[in-house]
């Protein structure tokens, strides 16, 4: 990180980061570390999730111009985290904490079931090479614990700029028996809560089209 960047992390995680308890990876959550959401965020409120904020632009927007809401910002990318603090002090965001840490265990560890109202994942790395496409996030096992994170009618948001991503997201939620899909048609039209950033101009540079996908969590029976 930047001077700037660890001067931020110093400061301003205790007010933005959620020490979560480990398992062997820095990285990783240990089972049976649920939070009280009512506690990190000092009241009751419906809870947005972003997984890989990446530098935070979508979040901070987000927790900035909806101050009724909590957002929590998931990401393994520290000096990301830190622009992301940064940039959510200046805004004035207080409804809105950041963990440093794998996402799918950050929902099945950390958060309680059916705690998330909306989980958004933008631009989620690719691996388009053929060799690393198993490395992708969204798979059966994800949609599975995105299903128990989120509440009864919670929203499951994607955009990406892959095409053969998109038809492999649209794919696996299809199979995914927790959810149904919130569009009519291939694609969902786009998510008015979603700034552009710069993984989303880069990829509209190069002449590649921009996907959104929703999903809403049907009810438990
Ligand atoms: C392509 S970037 C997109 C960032 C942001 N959503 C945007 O649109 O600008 C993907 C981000 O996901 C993060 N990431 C990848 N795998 C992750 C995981 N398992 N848990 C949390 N974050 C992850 C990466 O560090 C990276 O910042």
């Amino acid at each position: 990180m930047s001077e700037a960047q660890e001067r931020a992390w110093s400061e301003l995680a205790p007010a933005y980061v959620i020490e979560a308890p480990r398992d062997i990876a820095s990285t990783s959550i240990r089972p049976g570390s649920a939070i009280d959401p009512v506690e990190v965020w000092g009241r009751e409120a419906p809870l947005i999730v972003e997984i890989g904020s990446g530098q935070g632009h979508a979040v901070v927007h987000a927790a900035s111009s909806r101050p009724a809401d909590d957002f929590l910002a998931i990401e393994v990318f520290r000096a990301g985290l830190a622009r992301t603090m940064l940039d959510a002090d200046r805004a004035g965001a207080r409804n809105l904490r950041l963990v440093e840490a794998n996402a799918p265990e950050v929902l099945e560890h950390l958060l309680p079931a059916a705690s998330v109202a909306e989980l958004w994942v933008f631009f989620p790395d690719p691996w388009h090479k053929k060799k690393h496409t198993k490395r992708r996030l969204v798979t059966a096992d994800f949609a599975l614990i995105a299903g128990g994170a989120l509440r009864d009618g919670g929203m499951l948001r994607f955009a990406t700029d892959w095409e053969d991503y998109a038809l492999q997201m649209r794919e696996v939620m299809s199979a995914a028996s927790d959810f149904e899909p919130a569009f009519e048609g291939q694609w969902a039209p786009r998510f008015d809560g979603r700034v552009l950033t710069a993984f989303e101009r880069k990829g509209a540079r190069v002449g590649r089209e921009i996907r959104d996908l929703a999903y809403r969590r049907a009810t438990r029976t």
